[in-house]
């Protein structure tokens, strides 16, 4: 299909709501979100709603009636809804790698091309029929990927390990350290051993490096003939075949899927084999529930859209620098991790689209971990810090465990608790009333007006986890909409690529010349010896 004509070739200031956003802009601090809720009693409800099974609460966020609607104008004056559904559509919207962007295609029903072959390969994992060359069962898979070939499916493992199959152990590797593949492998038998390399490229060398000490792992263990233990998921088959990769064992990936966008494909092969082709399957569905939310509701209603357009609000008009994200579930505690690659390597463009630069900040920087350990680790900041950092609160309302049902309701809580203080905060006079020593009162208050937006999940399971990847994939391909850059491409990590190449000769040997890097590639050499 043809692309349309983009919306990036217009600067997002032109957009008449967007001066209206800056004049809202120089009041928005002058409410306090105490005031907010005092002067609107059904704020909470008002702002807030559904998508899929998930709640999603935005109450404690800068915003009133008036921003929110010139927000939604925003959106429909940079043309979202036509360039989610022309996303959703399969029409190119990554003009820079002239390709579609067909990641929500793959989870629509019968969308997966491969789904029968991972569903064959990995239900005969599951029930110990398929077999490795000395005819043991398998019962080892080894994803051997990065980033978007690794972090999505990670991601789900870690947060579906409860249904995970308990006879079949699955790993994920990602780091070029030797440290990292030989930490997978450790104790595993080769002979009952699955590899997946996974790489859209097959060109990664920290993925390539992998598979040939993984090859040789398994060479080691039973002989030459490796054509039931290596299996490729990758959108250059012929690639995955020429490194001796049996076709059988090859599964493709649309080039059309970004790797950070591929948890919804044959990327997901060793999580489907941890959690199965029925609870994948529910993965998908979950996903495509989302999907349709975006193409379907109206911009005031549409979950992903608010979200993007609050991200937005902060970082184009409020000056915010960074996303937290905290998730209330230690099965989510490498969610921070994905959404850091999805946003960041979507977002982090300096110029639109169509090559110009931008005319102002775009992608904030992501980070997070799990919930009470981050509040130990940087939540001081977050509370009394001088910038103001936006936080997601990423809540399960029904636990995976619950001993003696006392962890549960307390970690909620917490959750619940920091959402209050964050927006809150404590005065210096309910301080001092509290009977704090005098000189302890300014370190002991609280400012708040620390906005954040609280994201509920009934459960872990399959299906919401879905939801969740989704909202969070839209949310950021919204925000590139608005500012008219292409979230589909990374150019900016192709130069450390090429230097990390030529560095490789020079470290394996090569000559150093009069270059800013030479005195520490002596000292390097120096100090590794050999
Ligand atoms: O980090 C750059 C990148 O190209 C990501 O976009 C991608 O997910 C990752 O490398 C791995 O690439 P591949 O799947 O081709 O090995």
């Amino acid at each position: 299909m043809t692309p349309a004509p983009s919306s990036s070739a217009v600067p997002p200031s032109s957009a008449p709501a967007w001066a209206t956003l800056e004049a809202l802009a120089d009041d928005a601090g002058a409410t306090s979100l105490r005031d907010r809720f005092a002067h609107d009693p059904d704020r909470a409800a008002r702002l807030s709603g559904a998508v899929g099974d998930l709640w999603v609460d935005w109450s404690r966020q800068p915003v009133d009636d008036e921003v929110l609607g010139a927000l939604a104008d925003l959106a429909r004056q940079r043309d979202v809804p036509d360039f989610c559904a022309r996303m959703l559509a399969g029409v190119e919207v990554n003009p820079t790698e002239g390709r579609a962007a067909t990641h929500a295609a793959q989870r629509a029903p019968d969308g997966l091309a491969g789904f029968d072959r991972m569903a064959d390969l990995a239900d005969g994992i599951r029930a110990g029929t398929r077999t490795g060359a000395t005819g043991a069962p398998i019962r080892a898979v080894v994803n051997l990927g990065i980033g978007g070939s690794h972090l999505g499916p990670a991601m789900a493992h870690e947060a579906l390990g409860h249904l995970a199959h308990p006879d079949v152990e699955v790993r994920f590797t990602a780091s070029l350290d030797g440290a990292a593949v030989g930490d997978a492998l450790a104790g595993l038998d080769p002979a009952a051993t699955l590899v997946v390399a996974c790489s859209k490229s097959f060109t990664t060398p920290e993925t390539m490096v992998a598979l040939d000490t993984a090859t040789d792992w398994l060479r080691a263990g039973v002989g030459n003939d490796l054509s039931r233990h290596v299996a490729a998921v990758t959108a250059v088959p012929s690639l995955a075949e020429a490194r001796g990769i049996d076709p059988d064992l090859v599964l493709a990936l649309p080039d059309t899927v970004g790797g950070r966008f591929s948890l919804a494909s044959a990327a997901g092969l060793a999580l489907m084999a941890a959690i199965g082709p029925d609870a994948f399957a529910d993965l998908l569905a979950g996903m495509h529930a989302v999907d349709r939310h975006l193409g379907e509701a109206p911009v005031e209603s549409n979950v992903p859209v608010l979200l993007g357009l609050l991200d937005v609000w902060h970082r184009s008009f409020l000056g915010a620098t960074a996303l937290a994200v905290v998730p209330y579930a230690d099965g989510l505690r490498n969610l921070p991790a994905h959404l850091q690659q999805l946003m960041m390597e979507s977002l982090g463009k300096q110029v639109a689209a169509d090559g110009s630069p931008v005319e102002g900040p775009t992608g904030a920087v992501v980070f997070g971990a799990p919930g009470t350990d981050a509040q130990h680790a940087f939540f001081q900041l977050l509370h009394q810090g001088t910038d103001v950092v936006p936080v997601d609160l990423v809540g399960v309302a029904r636990p995976v465990a619950d001993p003696r049902g006392a962890h549960h309701d307390l970690f909620m809580a917490n959750l619940l608790a920091q959402a209050e203080a964050l927006a809150f905060g404590r005065t210096e006079a309910e301080t001092a009333a509290l009977g704090t020593p005098p000189e302890r009162v300014a370190h002991q208050a609280f400012p708040g007006d620390r906005p954040s937006t609280v994201i509920l999940l009934p459960e872990l399971s399959p299906a919401a986890l879905g939801q969740l990847v989704a909202l969070y994939e839209h949310r950021t391909v919204v925000q590139a909409a608005i500012w008219g850059i292409n979230p589909f491409d990374q150019w900016g990590v192709e130069l450390g690529k090429q230097l990390a190449t030529r560095f490789a000769d020079l470290l394996a040997g090569g000559e150093v010349r009069d270059e800013p890097a030479a005195p520490l590639v002596r000292r390097y050499r120096e100090l590794r010896g050999g």
